[in-house]
């Protein structure tokens, strides 16, 4: 099995209580334990930004909660380094927010994670991301496999996959045991070579919780140890050193 402090996840919800991920900073550091036991180093915390909702934080607040695990987790000897970030939900002036400045990127390099919606054509979404990648940005669409619109019609995302277009799959997708649409959106993708980042898009220690060593033992076998290894190690690497 690979080794310690390798992993990075570009997405969770490690952050407390800023969104629907953890409910204290003492669930927070248990997370960070967690994801530590299971060889991850690196973490960018992306709590939702969702505009018009009690999930819309600004950069500061996210920065500032960020120092405070960050302070926590090295006076318990934690060897997590957590990077700011926020899964950002369209809306009509995502444009003009991320030109000013007042959404995160990931870990401040020029990439955003943006969330699909669960409900109805993702038309406008998908032009905005064709506008960030001719802008220079670069984009990270967030479980592109958990959006009904996608589920339908994935071939609508290769053209700006082409584009530049990263695409990020949650792992639990993977590891559901039945044949649910989800996972079989995931492992089209993954198929069609479209994949660049496994995340955990972890929220708690539950339901949805950091990866264990099982779940990654059980990933390397699925997927083979080259693929486990670009996907959640060399490609976010590269990702937050800005290649
Ligand atoms: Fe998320």
């Amino acid at each position: 099995m690979i080794e310690s402090a390798f992993f990075i996840d570009l997405h969770c919800h490690i952050l407390p209580n800023i969104d629907d991920g953890a409910k204290s900073m003492d669930v927070s550091v248990a997370m960070a334990r967690r994801y530590v036991e299971a060889g991850f180093g690196k973490v960018v915390a992306t709590p939702h930004f969702i505009k018009g909702t009690a999930w819309a934080s600004p950069p500061d607040t996210v920065v500032a909660l960020v120092e405070q695990l960050q302070h926590r987790l090295d006076s318990e000897n934690i060897a997590l380094q957590v990077y700011v970030g926020m899964e950002i939900a369209d809306h009509p002036h995502l444009l003009d927010r991320v030109g000013q400045g007042s959404l995160l990127s990931l870990a401040g390099s020029k990439a955003y994670l943006l969330e699909p919606s669960f409900q109805g054509s993702q038309h406008k979404l998908l032009i905005n991301i064709k506008t960030l990648l001719e802008r220079g940005y670069k984009v990270v669409l967030a479980h592109a496999e958990r959006c009904p619109a996608f589920q339908k019609n994935m071939a609508q995302l290769l053209p700006l996959v082409d584009q530049g277009l990263h695409i990020q799959i949650n792992a639990s997708s993977l590891l559901e045991d039945a044949d649910t649409l989800c996972k079989k959106t995931a492992m089209s993708l993954l198929e069609s070579d479209s994949v660049h980042y496994l995340a955990s898009d972890a929220h708690d220690l539950k339901h949805r919780s950091p990866p264990s060593r099982g779940d990654l033992e059980w990933l390397e076998m699925q997927l083979g140890r080259e693929s486990l290894i670009r996907l959640w190690a060399t490609n976010p690497a590269k990702l937050l050193t800005g290649e």
